[in-house]
């Protein structure tokens, strides 16, 4: 096990993240760690970033027994600080912030034998870093040697060879510094030899362990499910550690996608096993959005409607919990959060070090006083899908494009309608069939290929011909994107085809439709979805 002390650097989880690319497993706690305490004794340390400057007198510090460990550690930007800090209190606050790309060599003459350090060993002399500080070394801490300078930095990575220390300016961990990945390998898997022996099944297993001790063997859960792979693992992984104490809840709010609820019922109840109340409140949630053309009024009234049925469902099944013999109170509420969500709320911050969680369902869990259970809060995406494969979850589900929380209500621009809704959701189904079916040139399936794809509902009428009829339908615009992380998009090309026999389609089965249109906008100017 590789110990982690974060510092709270916004960069401290990626660490976490490239150790478990590597099959190596570690543990991230608050830099404030007491070692004392540990039951374990880790191969290496890393050392995080962190927002703080080491000379400040509330700076955070580490338990100094970290250097009695007598193991390898790498300290990465406030992290080579602190090693300095602690080897002779030569920080000093820089002219200049350095921030963004800077070239790395790793072979300083200045004044020393060339000579390549084995953290960087399999790396060429000269490669690209990030580099995000504001302090530096004044000078080199005794008996360490420089083993890699940038043009800012004279000290940009440090050891002391004969203790295996290292500490280096530039953030490893981050795709910036694009062979990072080497330099923590070299650390971990040849400097302290950390076994290269976890795996998403180790995950699991260790999760479903934390998960039994937190909740005890009374204890249950509660949760809401969406039929998203997150909510999906999530559900299951609580299964697996605690069986029916585990509740998931599916609000069924009227703009879900065509025969979502039945599906997500099939899945969790049939095929995973899980405890599932799916609530239909289909008819509440329209009768509230009629009449409603605001966007962010539509959101609103769909997530506080949310919260009360989810709220009204939890009474009720708490109330039958406890009239189980077996059972305990509900404590607790799952939650499907991952890492990028979560970035705030994780890191340590500063010397009171208080954790708090702000990124949660409307706040939900403290209204209705239970503590926040998430077990996907490490993970990222692709590693949940991994797990979500690990767990038996089907492909199809595990591969879902995002929906989001409010629904069709957000691809309907203007008033939401039943007829409105209805049409999406014929539209939608047709288009996502298609994409199913479809490849790209080198066989993928289209749906696979995109990142998110859907239906929406234009807000004008336009004229067609039905027949010899001419019909004042609606215009359905579909729109798909590909991206990697949600926060830029471009639109996807679709062959002649393939969009003319979706066009056709749709034209042809959906009762209503005038015209078909493809929204071909990137985001920006655009956002992914309509509204
Ligand atoms: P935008 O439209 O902002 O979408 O480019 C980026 C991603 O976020 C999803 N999205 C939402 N998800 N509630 C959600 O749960 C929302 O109000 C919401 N708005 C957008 C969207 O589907 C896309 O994946």
């Amino acid at each position: 096990t590789i110990l982690v002390l974060d510092f709270g650097s916004q960069y401290t989880h990626l660490i976490t993240r490239r150790l478990r690319e590597l099959n190596v497993y570690s543990e991230m706690l608050p830099c404030t760690q007491k070692l004392a305490d540990l039951t374990w004794k880790p191969k290496g340390v890393i050392l995080s970033g962190g927002p703080y400057s080491v000379y400040a007198s509330d700076a955070p510090h580490v338990d100094p027994e970290v250097f009695n460990l007598d193991v390898p550690i790498l300290g990465i930007c406030y992290g080579l600080q602190e090693l300095a800090w602690h080897f002779g209190k030569n920080v000093l606050a820089g002219e200049k912030r350095e921030y963004g790309r800077a070239a790395l060599n790793i072979h300083p003459r200045n004044g020393q034998e060339a000579h390549v350090s084995r953290l960087f060993e399999g790396l060429p002399d000269d490669m690209d870093v990030w580099m995000s500080h504001g302090d530096k070394l004044s000078r080199l801490p005794d008996d360490f040697i420089t083993i890699a300078t940038s043009a800012n930095s004279p000290y940009a990575a440090i050891a002391h060879e004969s203790k295996e220390y290292y500490g280096v300016q530039f953030h490893p961990e981050v795709t910036h510094t694009p062979k990072g990945t080497q330099v923590i390998r070299n650390f971990a898997v040849s400097i302290c030899k950390a076994r290269q022996n976890w795996t998403m099944e180790a995950f699991r297993d260790k999760e479903v362990e934390r998960i039994r001790k937190l909740v005890g063997p009374k204890g249950q859960v509660i949760g809401a499910v969406s039929g998203g792979v997150d909510s999906t693992v999530a559900a299951k992984l609580m299964h697996e550690a605690i069986g029916d104490r585990f509740h998931a809840v599916m609000v069924d709010n009227g703009v879900l996608r065509k025969d979502e609820a039945k599906q997500v019922k099939q899945t969790l109840t049939k095929n995973l096993g899980v405890n599932l109340t799916v609530v239909d409140a289909s008819e509440r949630f329209l009768s509230l959005l009629k009449g409603v053309e605001d966007p962010e009024k539509k959101r609103k009234i769909i997530g506080n409607t949310f919260i009360e049925i989810f709220e009204e469902e939890a009474k009720k099944i708490a109330k039958e919990a406890e009239n189980t013999p077996r059972a305990g109170n509900i404590e607790y509420f799952l939650q499907g959060t991952l890492y990028p969500d979560v970035i705030e709320s994780i890191s340590f911050k500063g010397p009171s070090a208080t954790i708090k969680t702000h990124h949660n369902v409307g706040g939900l869990p403290e209204k209705m006083n239970l503590k926040l259970i998430e077990p996907l809060r490490e993970l990222f995406k692709d590693e949940v899908r991994a797990i979500g494969t690990e767990l038996g979850i089907a492909e199809e589900l595990v591969w879902r494009h995002p929906f989001p929380g409010p629904g069709l209500a957000i691809r309907i621009i203007g008033e939401v309608t039943p007829e409105k809704v209805r049409i999406v959701q014929e539209a939608d189904a047709i288009f996502m069939e298609e994409l199913k079916a479809g490849k790209t040139k080198d066989g993928t399936s289209l749906y696979r290929d995109i990142s998110q794809a859907f239906a929406a509902l234009f807000v004008d009428k336009a004229v067609g011909v039905v027949g010899d009829q001419r019909l004042h339908g609606y215009v359905i615009a579909l729109r798909a994107v590909k991206t990697t992380d949600f926060m830029t998009a471009k639109a996807y090309w679709f062959d002649e085809e393939f969009a003319s026999r979706v066009s056709d389609r749709i034209g042809n089965e959906v009762q209503g439709v005038a015209r078909v249109v493809y929204e071909w906008t990137s985001k920006p100017p655009a956002t992914i979805e309509l509204e």
